[in-house]
């Protein structure tokens, strides 16, 4: 018999994604737009560095100081900030590094504040670690992000806040200045601030800014997943201020030994591909622009603004209550598959679909035509 520790809510993307590959399977047409990664693979470059690596470096147990260096230079480049390498904890994506840092910094029965709609994960890990995960309500009217007067109304305050900017789903971000405020707010209220920056890097018009720009005691996670277009080879890192890298080495060898060997080989000449890397931020810039386009006139206009990362969130309440039913429909329909927001909010979710436009132009064009001709059909009938 399993215990309520087993009752782990579904991960509806990964649902969709299922019935999606059935029906590629049978031999039909499927375009993913359900899943949160990147259509592109690894840059060339890096791929055959991967290659070398695989014929000629050891692959056991390691930790690549050179790759440490290179992503606190990130920070230079990014944000001017000069973290030394030895803060740079490398993990099994950014899912790794949530798992550690949870671990580091709260006491089983913790409170920790999150936004709703948010990354499923982060409520779950909590969950799984002992934690209390507090939902914040964040609506259109605060582009779905907490705002710095939220945190200063919770009573008693909680012991962490975990911010996502840009935020999946919604794709918005936090201004300067809102994250400013949040950091003074959590500052004050001895409040821990674990920020999650796995976007960074794929933003339309605006620049993403860190945390620790702000608050040097946050801890940051990222992700080799998104910009770099590495998912599968699972690496991600977490920045640390300086009395916290002690802890978090310890729990990362108890938990996962070492990073994946082959993966870092490859991040490092990732990180100097950016011609090719700007190139896909450029193929999301135009897809997002065309969905907007499209979604506008299809009478999907209620929609976060889409900042950066490369989602847009759509309120479909005028269409349906139920919006994973109405996900399952299309894919049945069309081939497109699309997520539902009960992944994101399990309140007003069944109102909110989630579409990533991380595919290639002529998919969106074809997905937007299908998408169309359906809503079309269903109107008529
Ligand atoms: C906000 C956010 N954080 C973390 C992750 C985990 O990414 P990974 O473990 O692939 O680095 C994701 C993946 O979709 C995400 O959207």
């Amino acid at each position: 018999m399993s215990g309520a520790r087993a009752r782990v809510e579904p991960f509806y993307a990964v649902e969709i994604n299922r019935l999606a590959n059935e029906r590629s399977r049978r031999g039909l047409p499927v375009i993913h737009m359900e899943v949160g990664q990147p259509s592109a693979g690894a840059p060339r470059a890096a791929i055959e560095a991967g290659h070398l690596a695989l014929a000629g470096a050891e692959q056991g147990y390691w930790e690549s100081s050179a790759l440490k260096e290179r992503i606190a230079a990130l920070y230079g480049e990014r944000y001017r900030l000069r973290p030394g390498p030895a803060q740079v904890i490398l993990s099994m994506g950014a899912s790794g590094a949530l798992l550690l840092v949870l671990a580091v910094l709260f006491e089983p029965g913790s409170r920790v504040a999150l936004p709703r709609p948010g990354y499923p994960a982060h409520r779950n890990v909590l969950r799984a670690l002992g934690l209390v995960p507090q939902e914040l309500d964040c609506g259109p009217e605060t582009r779905f992000q907490p705002t710095a007067a939220m945190i200063a109304a919770l009573d008693p305050p909680p012991a962490g806040l975990i911010l996502t900017s840009p935020s999946n789903p919604t794709g918005t971000m936090l201004e300067r200045g809102e994250l400013d405020a949040l950091a003074a707010v959590c500052k004050a209220r001895g409040i821990r601030i674990i920020s999650d920056e796995t976007y960074h890097g794929i933003t339309f018009g605006r620049r993403a800014h860190s945390m620790h720009e702000f608050e040097p005691d946050a801890v940051v996670i990222n992700s080799f997943s998104k910009y770099w277009c590495m998912t599968g080879w699972r690496l991600g890192w977490a920045m640390v201020p300086v009395d916290l890298v002690d802890a978090m080495n310890r729990y990362s060898a108890n938990m996962f030994l070492a990073p994946p060997t082959l993966a870092q080989h490859v991040a490092l000449v990732a990180m100097d591909q950016q011609a090719e890397l700007e190139e896909h931020v450029a193929t999301y810039a135009k897809n997002r622009e065309l969905l907007v386009a499209a979604l506008q006139g299809l009478g999907i206009t209620r929609r976060a603004p889409a900042d950066g990362a490369f989602y847009i969130y759509a309120d479909i309440s005028h269409l349906t209550g139920d919006s994973l039913a109405w996900c399952r429909q299309l894919l049945d329909a069309t081939g497109v598959a699309l997520n539902t927001g009960r992944d994101f909010d399990s309140i007003h979710g069944g109102d909110f679909i989630r579409v990533s436009f991380a595919v290639s132009t002529p998919e969106i064009l074809q997905a937007i035509d299908l998408l169309g001709g359906w809503l079309h059909c269903r109107n008529d009938s």
